[in-house]
């Protein structure tokens, strides 16, 4: 099944908790909070406050996206504010086995996350022990960006290993998604769909999450 996850970049950050309640009735899946630190990326956005203060407003699937340096310092904050997957870089962590690890033992499921740049290789001993893999499917750091279509390959191959492998892994792709590149990244094999303005900006949330389940 494909699930999608609204990212509230594109939200309107005056009224957030309105914001996250329009994507969870029009049938999003989950809310797709994008953290970013100034350094890893160059903007800063949502921290941990923020997300607590979320939590106490929304039932939803918090899918907290960390584009920060030093995630394993975040990882409690986050936790602790009520997130439900956090997933952290691989390009952030030394030692990313024992972040896995952390984050489970606080209750939440992990995903990583690897740019355009950065092979699956990087993640490959990793897959039996985590829940997602987020294929960057744009240069992390701002909203609206174009879609890089060599990401497509990529999301093959991962989706291919998955199969062989038995693994239970789902494949979420961020970054200029929107109702053309939704059907490609879908037919690739990716089954979570991260996006940010196309739903944003749409007139009607709901037809423009069906369009992106669809892929059609
Ligand atoms: C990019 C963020 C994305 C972004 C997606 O760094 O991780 O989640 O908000 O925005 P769109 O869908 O507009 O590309
Ligand atoms: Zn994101």
């Amino acid at each position: 099944m494909i699930k999608i996850a609204p990212s509230i970049l594109s939200a309107d950050f005056s009224h957030l908790a309105d914001e996250i309640n329009k994507i969870t009735s029009a049938g999003a899946e989950y809310v797709h909070i994008d953290v970013m630190d100034g350094s890893f990326v160059p903007n800063i956005t949502i921290g941990s406050p923020v997300v607590a203060s979320l939590r106490k407003v929304s039932k939803a699937v918090f899918d907290v996206h960390l584009m920060v340096d030093h995630p394993e310092t975040q990882i409690a904050a986050f936790a602790e504010a009520g997130a439900d997957i956090i997933t952290f870089h691989i390009e952030t962590v030394k030692h990313a086995h024992r972040l896995v690890e952390e984050i489970k033992a606080r209750g939440c499921k992990v995903g990583i996350a690897l740019n355009p740049g950065t092979s699956l290789f990087s993640i490959e001993e990793l897959l039996s022990d985590i829940d997602m893999v987020l294929i960057m499917t744009v240069d992390p750091g701002f909203g609206g960006q174009k879609f890089i279509s060599s990401t497509l390959d990529k999301i093959e191959r991962l989706r291919g290993i998955v199969e062989d492998n038995a693994f239970d892994v789902d494949i979420e792709v961020d970054g200029g998604i929107n109702a053309n590149t939704a059907k490609l990244v879908i037919e690739a094999g990716a089954n979570v769909l991260v996006a940010g303005s196309f739903i944003y900006s749409a007139t009607n949330a709901s037809a423009a999450i069906a369009t992106l389940r669809t892929g059609l």
